[in-house]
Parts: structure tokens; C-alpha cells; sequence
């Protein structure tokens, strides 16, 4: 089988030396031996110390009828779009890792490649794998999508952000503030220059709507979910989750209940004991309930050159051992009925607020009058003196709805001791 790499960077580089390093095994498994015919690259003077034929030129690739796979791995969705339409519809093979794509064309490309399957006579026509897209090299998509097929999917709790769990990991073990351990992990290659597309949670959320279209079969797009990051998290806020048993971590979370699906991503404080609390520094770690198996939990690298390209070389593996295309999602026609997005404001979930207030007598009765207006229960207050001044309320709830938390810090921000917008973390 011949396969050409658009994109020969951190994982292109990884997929053409894995596929020449572990020959092999690899012939072995696919049950035929599988070559890079050529790769794209924007810059051909970059040395990647490959002996594969590089070209600037695209449509060399999707032209050339000897090659049956194309792997994409140039990133970005629309350049990443087009390319990949193209080699559907000329009846190749799709390997990709590109999450971005997929949270904006999944559904369209799940039509094209089934599109493709039935129409074209090629070898490996409509065949569309993206293992590496979620959680780089966990099979992730493989245990959803095939492994605990059997199973209604109660929820999905992923840690899918090495760099937020790297910060959080370091600033949990070691009480640091958020502005040096986003200094450190950029000094060490795991966050960007413009940290904003991790730290933000926007990566996270690319995520969570490819695993959540699997599970529930449900299409919306970043836009339309709760996207919020770890930049609000504070010594503080560390201090409380200390004293309290609680580790905090950036989540995606799908959930479903008889209301419809909870998509959402933000920093969360779960109990330290949890499963998915204990997976720390840059790896990723998801938690699967199905309602038969009961929790699942996957572990692992979720970024890197070689880890991500394990991914991508099995997906290859795997259409040179079928030849044949599956449900891209893992079903052919919609298999939880109508499932339905979930209003934000419907969450419901205990919530941790942190309120800056100037320390004068009255202030907490004030404040506990507000939780009482707005129908939220306090289960811990703490105060913390942060100067001579003023103090930081600690307080967590029991259960209360996100529309009430809500207009609960609107009404705290309008008071005159409340010194800053105060900072909500859920607690799942
Ligand atoms: N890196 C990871 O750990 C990781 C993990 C999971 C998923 N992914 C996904 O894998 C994909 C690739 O990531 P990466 O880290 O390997 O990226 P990368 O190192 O930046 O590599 C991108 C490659 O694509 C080429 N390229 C980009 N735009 C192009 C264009 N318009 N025409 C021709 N070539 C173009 C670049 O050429 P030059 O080399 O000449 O610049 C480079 O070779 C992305 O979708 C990413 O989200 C990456």
C-alpha cells in the first residue's frame, strides 16, 4: 500500500520513521508491506532527515493514482478541508490527526466518505480514521467507537490538555501562581508563545465534540458550547482544594441525562481520590462510563511526535488490513434518538466561588443573604486575609443551577466591598 504525508512536521516526520524503523512489525500486522510514495511540506529546504520525496505541491499527491492513502498532517481546517475532500473524492484512503477539522467537518466528511465508499470502486475508498485527533497516542476513538459499543454512554471526564495539566499538576504539587508555571512550561516547549488556543480550553473542547459525537451522535460545533480555561486559577483557589480533598484540573465533560447532553469545558475541583484526579503532569487520561461496563479509564501520552504517530500508523494499519470503510462515528443511523444540546444555564453541580472583599463588619452576612436570595446552599466558607484590607471568601455550595450561580456573582460584583469579579469554579 502506498501512502503520501501532506504535512511532514513533528508527526509527519514521526510517521514515515516509525513506518521505516518498524517495517516489520507493520507488514506483519497489515498483511502488506506499506511505503511513503512522497510527502508535502511548505519550506523544502528544512532538513528532516527523511529519504522520502517532499514536494510543495499538493495535487502531485492527490493525482498520483498510486497513492491509496493520504495522511493528512498539515493542521489548520480549511487548507487541512479542501485537501482532504479532494482525496475522498478521488477514492483514497483519509488518515488524520487534525482535531481542528474534525470539530468544525466532521458530519460533512462522515457524508463524503460514506459518499465515496458507495460509489467508487478504489481499494480503500471512503476509508476515514482520525485515532490521533483525541488524546494523541490513547486509543481513545477505538475503545469508544468499537470497544464499549455495547453501551449507552453515561459520560466521558477527559484531562485532553497535556499543557493545562502540566500547570495545574505544577501548581498543585507546588503552590506556585499561574504566571510562572505558564512561563515554565513555554520555556519548555509544552505551552505556545500565545498560550491562549490550551490555556483557554479551545483545544480541549476540539476534543470533547469529536468523542461526544461518537457517544451521542451530536453535532455542534466550539461555538456552541461552554468553553472556559484555567487562567482564573489562583493560590488561593489551590489552598481550598488542599484543605478540602480536591485536586483541580481542566475537564471536558459529556454527559447525558433525560433532558439531553451536557457538553462543557473548565476548570473543575474533583475529589483527590477519583480515578481521574490521580493522572498528572503533561499525560492524558479519560474516564468512559457506559451503563454496562460500568468506568473505564484510558491513560497516556496525548502529544508528541512518536506518540501521536503510533496512533496514526495504526489507523493505516488497520485500512490496509480491512480495505473496507467504516461508520466514521461508529453508526449508520442516529442511535440515541434525538439527543439535544443542553442549555449552559440548565447545568446543575456544586459550584466553589472565590469573592474579594474588603474585610468590614456586615460583609459576610451581606453575602450569605445573597446565596439565600439566589437559592444556593453553602456547604464551606473560609476567609483569607489577602491584605491588610481586604479578604478572600472561600465558599463552596451543595447543588445549585448554573442560571442561579449566575446571577448570583452578577449580584455579588454589584456591591460595594467586592472588590473584583468574583472567580466560579465547578466542582464535579
Ligand atoms: N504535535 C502533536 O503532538 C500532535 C498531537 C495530536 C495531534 N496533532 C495534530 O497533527 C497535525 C500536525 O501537527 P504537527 O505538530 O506535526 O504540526 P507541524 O509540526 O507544524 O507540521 C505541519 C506540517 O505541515 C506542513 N504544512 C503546513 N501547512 C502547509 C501548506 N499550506 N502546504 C504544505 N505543507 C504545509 C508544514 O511544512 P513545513 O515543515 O515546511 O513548515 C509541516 O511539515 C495537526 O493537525 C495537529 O493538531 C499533533
Amino acid at each position: 500500500m502506498n501512502i503520501g504525508i501532506v504535512g511532514v512536521g513533528t508527526v509527519g516526520s514521526s510517521v514515515a520513521k516509525i513506518l521505516k524503523e518498524n517495517a516489520d512489525v507493520i507488514s506483519a500486522r497489515a498483511g502488506v508491506d506499506i511505503f511513503v510514495k512522497s510527502g508535502v511540506v511548505k519550506n523544502l529546504s528544512k532538513d528532516r532527515g527523511l529519504d522520502i520525496k517532499l514536494t510543495t505541491d499538493v495535487d502531485e499527491l492527490l493525482n498520483d493514482e498510486s497513492i491509496d492513502v493520504i495522511v493528512e498532517l498539515m493542521g489548520g481546517v480549511d487548507e487541512a478541508f479542501e485537501v482532504v475532500k479532494k482525496a475522498l473524492a478521488k477514492g483514497k484512503g483519509v488518515v488524520t490527526a487534525n482535531k481542528a477539522l474534525l470539530a468544525y467537518h466532521r458530519f460533512e466528511l462522515q457524508e463524503m466518505a460514506k459518499k465515496a465508499a458507495f460509489e467508487l470502486d478504489t481499494a480503500y475508498a471512503g476509508c476515514f480514521e482520525y485515532e490521533a485527533s483525541v488524546a494523541g497516542g490513547i486509543p481513545i476513538i477505538n475503545a469508544l467507537r468499537d470497544g464499549l459499543s455495547a453501551n449507552h454512554i453515561e459520560s466521558i471526564r477527559g484531562i485532553i490538555n497535556g499543557t493545562c495539566n502540566y500547570m495545574m499538576t505544577k501548581m498543585m504539587n507546588e503552590g506556585v501562581e499561574y504566571a510562572s508555571i505558564l512561563k515554565e512550561a513555554q520555556e519548555l516547549g509544552y505551552a505556545e508563545a500565545d498560550p491562549t488556543f490550551d490555556v483557554g480550553g479551545y483545544d480541549a473542547a476540539h476534543k470533547l465534540l469529536i468523542l461526544a459525537s461518537i457517544a451521542y451522535g451530536i453535532d455542534v460545533k466550539p461555538e456552541d458550547i461552554l468553553i472556559e480555561g484555567i487562567q482564573n486559577v489562583s493560590k488561593d483557589d489551590i489552598a481550598f482544594a488542599k484543605e478540602f480533598g480536591y485536586v483541580i484540573k481542566l475537564l471536558g465533560i459529556a454527559k447525558k441525562d433525560s433532558d439531553g447532553v451536557e457538553l462543557r469545558v473548565h476548570a473543575c475541583l474533583i475529589k483527590k481520590d477519583e480515578m481521574i484526579a490521580k493522572i498528572d503532569g503533561v499525560m492524558n487520561g479519560i474516564s468512559v462510563v457506559g451503563d454496562k461496563v460500568g468506568e473505564t479509564l484510558y491513560y497516556g501520552p496525548g502529544a508528541g511526535g512518536n506518540a501521536t504517530a503510533s496512533a496514526v500508523v495504526a489507523n493505516i494499519i488497520d485500512i490496509a488490513r480491512s480495505g473496507k470503510s467504516k461508520p466514521m462515528m461508529g453508526y449508520d443511523k442516529p442511535m440515541e434518538g434525538d439527543f439535544t444540546l443542553k442549555s449552559i444555564e440548565d447545568i446543575v453541580s456544586k459550584y466553589y466561588l472565590r469573592i474579594n472583599v474588603s474585610d468590614k463588619t456586615g460583609v459576610l452576612a451581606k453575602v450569605t443573604k445573597l446565596f439565600e436570595e439566589n437559592n444556593i446552599s453553602i456547604e464551606i466558607i473560609f476567609q483569607k486575609p489577602t491584605s491588610g484590607t481586604c479578604a478572600n471568601l472561600l465558599i463552596s455550595t451543595h447543588l445549585a443551577c448554573e442560571k442561579d450561580i449566575r446571577n448570583l456573582i452578577t449580584a455579588l460584583e454589584a456591591l460595594e466591598f467586592v472588590n473584583k469579579k468574583p472567580v466560579m469554579i465547578r466542582i464535579v
